[in-house]
């Protein structure tokens, strides 16, 4: 097949393409040894599941199923939403947008193509516009999502060692150059892999540097407050007209519903919207239906703050406690975990990289996330790019001990 350079572009083998084809493989494949500690998908939680459910059911019971099946939105997404979502956030938040501030999308990986696309790439003046992730390891689903290849630019953190065998990665603002090819800064907070949270100062001084050189700052709350609000730093959500603020239902519990929120100026939110109807005519309506009762009662408060933190928070603490044990005489050490329900695992000098790492756990069905893609556009002659892993620590926590244990002995024979 003669397929065009967006054809070839976005078919191409990718690392991580492999790498989700090679999880959903083992996911599937029921091996009553499989430790799945990779992926990004939030976990079961039978209460949040419990009360989709009733408000699906509610849906019915009022007749309001037919129209969430039975009718297009408009591009922006469906109205009523937006509304009752711009009240709830107005009120948490202090904010004042409207709906006019907020598109809808087929999932936050769908605005991040959006959005990146419309900033960024080939410009009308001939020159062409880079994405800035200012923090690098950054969330992997970034790397490929550019219509042209190289628009993406990463910036090497500074690692500061803590106590307990911990580390956090901190943006270095001494080397964060942004010339004319920057169209937008961009950060996942929490970050996706490592549950890193940049400060509340760090996260304003970007914000300036972003408005000092006329461009947005996109901040990705995919995990952030409102919801899931799996977040345990101090950490305040700020928003203003150049901040484009990307939140999502799926870290929520609902990956299966494809909504996605972009919260923008009007500018940004219009685009979002044309870009939409010519390329879905118009977003997924389920999430939007669901969600909107509960935002409106605050359910959705109870759902994050009494169902969804605790349940991370309690296998975060298990998590943490069996780290600190099983690798207890390893040079492992594990970011700072702030956020988002994943643990960034440093193995310090690693003898081999963390792809083939992946490779030996896999044949005992251990399932680890390496981490080298996540260095996106990063220079691969820095050791640390092939040294960490990245874990979901949703999972049962006698499948995270087995799958540590299996770990640790394979670090053990290797160093
Ligand atoms: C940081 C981050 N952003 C965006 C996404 C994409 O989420 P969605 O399901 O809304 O497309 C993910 C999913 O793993 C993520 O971790």
């Amino acid at each position: 097949m003669n397929l065009s350079n967006f054809g070839r572009k976005f078919t191409r083998k990718s690392g991580i393409n492999q790498l989700m084809q090679d999880l959903g493989a083992a996911a599937n494949s029921n091996h009553p040894d499989l430790c799945m500690l990779g992926g990004g998908n939030p976990a079961f939680i039978p209460q949040a599941q419990a009360l989709f459910g009733q408000e699906m059911r509610a849906l019915i019971d009022n007749n309001l199923f037919e129209r969430m099946i039975g009718l297009y939105d408009g591009p922006q997404g469906e109205q009523s939403f937006r509304e009752v979502l711009s009240e709830y956030l107005n009120q948490q938040f202090d904010w004042s947008i409207g709906p006019q501030n907020i598109s809808l999308t087929n999932g936050s990986q769908n605005s991040f193509f959006y959005l990146f696309n419309a900033l960024a790439g080939d410009m009308p003046d001939g020159s062409f516009k880079k994405i800035m992730f200012p923090l690098s390891p950054e969330y992997v689903g970034y790397a490929d999502s550019g219509l042209s290849d190289d628009m993406f630019v990463s910036h090497k953190p500074n690692i500061e060692l803590l106590e307990n065998r911990q580390f956090k990665y901190r943006i270095d603002f001494d080397q964060l150059e942004i010339g004319d090819e920057i169209g937008a800064i961009c950060l996942s907070r929490p970050t996706n892999p490592t549950g890193n949270v940049i400060g509340n100062r760090e996260l304003a001084r970007l914000s300036d540097l972003a408005l000092e050189h006329n461009i947005p700052l996109i901040v990705d709350n995919a995990y952030g407050q409102p919801f899931p609000n799996v977040i345990y730093a101090d950490a305040k959500l700020n928003w203003n007209n150049n901040t484009v603020l990307c939140m999502s239902l799926s870290k929520l519990g609902l990956p299966g519903a494809r909504t996605g929120i972009v919260i923008a100026n009007e500018e940004i939110t219009n685009t979002i919207g044309a870009l939409s109807g010519i390329i879905t005519l118009a977003p997924n309506s389920v999430g939007a239906a669901l969600m909107t009762r509960m935002i409106q009662d605050g359910e959705i408060g109870h759902l994050t703050e009494e169902i969804i933190k605790p349940f991370y928070r309690q296998k975060l603490a298990s998590a943490i406690e069996i780290f600190n044990e099983v690798f207890a005489d390893l040079p492992v050490l594990m970011h700072k975990p702030e956020g988002a329900f994943f643990l960034w695992l440093w193995c310090k000098d690693l003898p081999i990289s963390s792809k083939e790492l992946y490779q030996r756990l896999k044949a005992k069905h251990v399932f680890v996330i390496p981490g080298e893609d996540f260095f996106i556009d990063m220079d691969p002659n820095w050791e640390h790019t092939r040294q960490c892993v990245r874990i979901n620590y949703g999972q049962p926590s006698d499948k995270l001990r087995t799958g540590f244990e299996l770990m640790a002995k394979e670090l053990r024979s290797l160093y």
